[in-house]
């Protein structure tokens, strides 16, 4: 290859990956992988080694260029870069329509472009021909710092402004040689808390939010560091004239000349549609990928936003409209120990609720031991709070001066909350955990079977959203699910406005229970449903009416194994267990909390021997088809009969629908009768 060919193909190979990256980075749409991708490359950069006059400035090898610097220049800003006047509700909206209109003394009608207020730093990009040439942040306005060599890392910030494709839409040739646009650069939330559990295993502190890991990126000395951030971009402003008539336009002209843009953005006849828009962004902001701390509502048309002017620092022609701030204070109630699914121990300050982002918080992480040490937290200390997306409310720091002298020191226990057993500490290691390996397990699967369907089923109440309630430290057991919020689910990854809604709903539904269901959903060893509902029967015959949890607890707290053993429908192993469950205090706990969170008896008729089924014990197997089995079971049970799941001596009939398996077999072998469905069916009408 003689010079000539190989400048024609760098400066093919130069196109070509400029096209890669535009469709990989601002369409989403990638068209080659990335091992392809990777060798067009490579092949650029050996040319270019052999043919260092070659290089250009916007070559995609010269992304992560430069060598690390010693400091930033300044850059002055030829026009400074202004802010926003922030507008609080619809009403300053009217206010500034009615001001703007005034101003201009024009009373037509005029409408606005909407569009997301990016939480990040503003920047401005230089384009000399087309070429990337220079970035700077925006410093006071007016001086900023030359971040050149960092802003060229940002994939979507073209090396190269497709000028040919806004002289197409224009029609026309485009004289001017700077462009300048100005914009976001933004860190997403995903990205920033892996950078956050990184900056944790090097034992590097963590960054506080996506906006300050963006900033703490965007001024490293090292752009290599800069370009391992994965930092992004969206542009707002072409600070030069090429005939954008209005601000829409401006949005439309970025992404012809290459960037990207954000496709929530929109245009709005007037100021209710954008009222709109705020409210639907709003409810949008939690589930976005990045974080926004408002919505701009910008006078779409440019001459009249230029006729405008300023106001000291800000435009006249365009407002932020700013959502609640997701820093706040208040005050720790208390401290406690949530389990986690290792076992592992976690304080969550307990807060006294205050809203933040349109959320109410109520709890908040303190990780661990050291990290309340590091903030020398106390209960009772008022503390700053912050929300960073979807993650957990943490605490940021400790306002010592409100102090009053009755704060506690808070320690870990040395019993596990859950299950009482030894908390281990191993030296050398930040975390504590609990000795037992099932705590977690049991808890977890206590709950699972509290809210099934024999239980307190409740609908919307999966196992793996216990988890995450678990995960959140929103329940510690089974009666926390009876104070739930809406607005605590609503903090919970992947609820929404009618998911949380429905399951408030489900658990509203549920709290009235038949003293069985209740008996049952407790998980007491050796009390399945089939017993609960024995217990039940046996309690009503003796005429003694449990009208409510209290009554509950005292009722069974006062029976021995014998007493038991004398009501002769449940055996001495489920006795024991009985009697056993109700002499622990942790149990006699949930009853009484269960009751507080709302829990009342749902009064029932107790089986009479009367009944058709009376006594009879039924065993089902195989597919019915005129009921489910559940059903099946339902009808026996209220017909006096019980149903139990395995077929033994006392079993009375095999209720054997099609497919039926191995009861089958087993009933033939102890010459237990088997019926057929409709010979049940006849039993029962
Ligand atoms: S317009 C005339 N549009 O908010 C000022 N700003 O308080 C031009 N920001 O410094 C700003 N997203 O850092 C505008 N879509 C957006 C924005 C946005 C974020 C930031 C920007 C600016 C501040 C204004």
């Amino acid at each position: 290859m003689n010079k000539s060919e190989a400048k024609k193909r760098i400066e093919q190979l130069k196109e070509e990956l400029w096209r890669h990256d535009y469709l990989y980075y601002v369409k989403d749409a990638p068209s080659i992988s990335d091992a392809a991708y990777d060798s067009l490359k490579r092949e650029l950069l050996n040319l270019e080694k052999n043919y260092p006059e070659f290089i250009t400035l916007d070559s995609p090898t010269q992304r992560v260029g430069g060598r690390p610097l010693e400091k930033f220049e300044k850059f002055i800003h030829r026009i400074p870069m202004l802010s926003l006047q922030d507008i609080k509700d619809d009403k300053e909206f009217d206010d500034w329509e009615v001001r703007i209109k005034k101003l201009i003394n024009r009373q037509t009608k005029f409408d606005y472009f909407a569009e997301l207020k990016m939480d990040g730093l503003a920047v401005a990009i230089i384009y000399k021909d087309g070429t990337f040439f220079k970035g700077a942040t925006r410093g006071d306005g007016v001086i900023g710092e030359d971040i050149t060599q960092n802003l060229k890392t940002i994939k979507s910030i073209p090396l190269k402004l497709n000028i040919a494709n806004l002289e197409k839409r224009l029609g026309r040739k485009i004289k001017e040689a700077t462009i300048e646009v100005r914009g976001e650069v933004f860190m997403d939330k995903k990205v920033f808390l892996k950078l956050n559990e990184e900056q944790k295993k090097r034992n590097e502190q963590a960054f506080a939010n996506p906006r300050n890991a963006a900033a703490g990126s965007l001024r490293q000395l090292d752009p290599k560091i800069t370009a391992s951030r994965q930092l992004d971009f969206y542009g707002y402003q072409i600070m030069t004239e090429l005939g954008q008539i209005t601000h829409q336009e401006v949005h439309q002209f970025l992404v012809v000349l290459g960037f990207r843009d954000n496709t929530h953005n929109q245009f709005c006849e007037n100021l209710d549609c954008f009222k709109n828009f705020k409210k639907k962004i709003e409810h949008l902001r939690n589930k976005l990928p990045y974080e926004i701390d408002g919505v701009v509502a910008t006078v779409n048309d440019n001459k009249l936003f230029q006729e405008l002017g300023s106001v000291g620092k800000n435009p006249r022609g365009a407002v932020a409209y700013k959502f609640p701030g997701l820093e706040a204070t208040t005050k720790i109630k208390d401290i406690i120990v949530q389990v986690g699914r290792t076992g592992r121990l976690t304080p969550v300050a307990i807060l006294e609720p205050i809203v933040l982002g349109g959320v109410t918080i109520s709890r908040a992480t303190l990780h661990n031991q050291d990290e309340i040490e590091r903030l020398g937290v106390k209960i009772g200390d008022t503390v700053v709070v912050q929300r960073a997306g979807d993650v957990i409310p943490a605490i940021l720091s400790v306002l010592k001066n409100l102090r009053t002298g009755h704060e506690k020191t808070f320690k870990m226990p040395i019993k596990c909350p859950v299950c009482g057993s030894k908390v281990i500490h191993r030296q050398g290691e930040v975390d504590y955990y609990c000795s037992n390996e099932n705590c977690y397990q049991t808890l977890r699967r206590q709950i699972y079977h509290f809210v099934s369907k024999g239980a307190f089923d409740i609908e919307h109440l999966g196992p793996k959203i216990i988890d995450q309630l678990l995960g959140a430290g929103l329940i510690h057991d089974q009666a926390d699910i009876f104070a739930l919020s809406k607005d605590q689910l609503m903090e919970v990854e992947r609820f929404a406005d009618k998911s949380a809604d429905n399951l408030i709903k489900s658990i509203e539904q549920v709290k009235e229970v038949t003293l069985a269901r209740l008996l049952y959903s407790l998980g007491i060893r050796h009390i399945g449903e089939e017993t609960a509902i024995l217990l039940f029967n046996k309690i009503s015959e003796s005429d003694k009416i449990i009208k409510n949890i209290n009554q509950v607890i005292n009722f069974f707290s006062s029976k021995s194994v014998d007493d038991w053993e004398r009501i002769s429908t449940i055996g001495p192993v489920s006795a024991r267990s009985l009697v056993e469950w109700f002499s622990k205090k942790e149990n006699i706990n949930l009853l009484n909390k269960l009751e507080r969170f709302g829990v009342v008896i749902k009064p029932e008729k107790p089986s009479t021997v009367r009944q058709k089924l009376a006594g009879l014990k039924f065993v089902l197997t195989g597919t019915l088809s005129s009921m489910t089995r559940d059903e099946a079971k339902a009808k026996i049970r209220g017909l006096g009969g019980s149903t139990s799941e395995s077929v033994g001596k006392k079993t009375d009939f095999v209720l054997a629908g099609t497919d039926s398996g191995s009861k089958y077999d087993q009933a033939r072998r102890l010459n237990v009768k088997v019926i057929s469905e409709q010979e049940f069916l006849r039993m029962i009408k």
